[in-house]
């Protein structure tokens, strides 16, 4: 089958998921909608069967059309991705899903009182690397994963409308949640504004989560390398996923340390203790592009009715720890505790 689609926002982002929608021979790409026909001009040539509109009504109305993918700034999810939803359209929207876990369930709720499949676009949730280190993950081969951090560092692109943890920490939220497979159950955050007044553009995170793993997040517009690496040490191997280099996306550590000996016969605990360093191996992973995964997945669950990887709960969810985060990061620093681990 395929599903026809229509696609709203055209700024940044949106061109590349129309891009994969067009290709795509599972869907049949109708409807490009910004409110700027100057972007339609722009990018007519590159959809020349395509229908441009400024108006979401023309997508709604469109009894044929299937679905409707999101790809307009984050204030505007919540509204639109509600009238998508009420029209009867599965509802792709770009992460974060909403600006409030209120506004999150509401859509998780319409969507699932309309039978509709809603998806949040938390992309790296279909990177290939990701993929292979939650097997490692789940199969043990890490062993108990003891911690994780990332970083997700650049200069720019300031955003004077939302933080760098909304902006950036959402991907490593999202996957360091889907990796553990856990949700955290106390987060801290602190940021500093150094370029636009009140919005953070260096965020510090810590989350502890439920099964006791702590985690660690550092987002910044405003730093001299850029980086986005995530890097999970287990008491086995260590994983590091780079996805900055091309070639090398993953890497595992054979290293650790384990306890031997008796530590009564031995001179000291510190030989009792031995480090251990071991081959360092670079898995070799499906060369396939995490946005054309993600889109296929959508176009995918569409069809057949499968619940999304990243669903509206997914996407609810990472919404209440980045909730929690920007209070923590309001009251300089306090942790806050999350209430349920966010089962909704
Ligand atoms: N997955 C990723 O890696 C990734 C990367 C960048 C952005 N994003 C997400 O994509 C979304 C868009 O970000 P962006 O950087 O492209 O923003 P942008 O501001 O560059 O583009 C948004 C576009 O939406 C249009 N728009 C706004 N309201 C509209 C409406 N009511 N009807 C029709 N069009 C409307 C605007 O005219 C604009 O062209 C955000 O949710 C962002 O978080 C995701």
């Amino acid at each position: 089958m395929s599903v026809s689609v229509g696609l709203v926002g055209l700024g940044y982002w949106g061109p590349n998921l129309a891009r994969n929608l067009l290709r795509s021979p599972n869907a049949e790409l109708r409807w490009l909608c910004d409110l700027s026909t100057e972007l339609h001009d722009k990018h007519r040539p590159g959809f020349p069967d395509v229908r441009f509109t400024t108006q979401l009504e023309d997508l709604l109305a469109d009894d044929t059309l299937d679905a409707i993918v999101i790809a307009s700034p984050v204030p505007t999810h919540h509204r639109l991705g509600m009238l998508a939803l009420e029209a009867g359209k599965h509802t792709f929207i770009e992460k974060p899903l909403a600006l409030t876990a209120a506004d999150a369930q509401e859509l998780v709720e319409k969507a699932e009182a309309q039978d509709l499949r809603l998806m949040v676009g938390h992309l790296l949730e279909y990177h290939p690397a990701v993929l292979r280190m939650r097997d490692m993950i789940e199969s043990g081969e890490l062993g108990d994963v003891l911690y994780a951090y990332s970083h997700r560092l650049n200069l720019g692109q300031f955003r004077r409308d939302e933080n760098a943890l909304w902006s950036l920490g959402v991907h490593d939220v999202a996957t360091l949640m889907f990796l553990l497979g856990d949700t955290p159950v106390e987060v801290g955050a602190r940021g500093e504004s150094y370029v636009h007044d009140g919005v953070e553009d260096v965020v510090f995170g810590d989350m502890k989560f439920a099964g006791g793993t702590m985690a660690h997040i550092h987002l910044s517009w405003l730093d001299p390398h850029k980086v986005r690496r995530l890097t999970v040490v287990g008491s086995q191997q260590m994983a590091v996923f780079d996805d900055m280099e091309t070639e090398r996306k993953l890497t595992i550590y054979d290293k650790g340390f384990s306890r031997s000996g008796n530590p009564e016969g031995s001179g000291s605990w510190g030989e009792y203790v031995a480090k251990r360093e071991g081959d360092i191996s670079i898995p070799h992973l499906p060369a396939d592009e995490p946005l054309r995964l993600e889109v296929e997945h959508f176009l995918d669950c569409v069809a057949t009715g499968a619940t999304p990887r990243s669903d509206g709960r997914d996407g609810l969810r990472v919404v209440q720890v980045l909730e929690g985060m920007q209070r923590s990061l309001e009251n300089g620093g306090t942790p806050t505790q999350l209430e349920t681990p966010a089962g909704v």
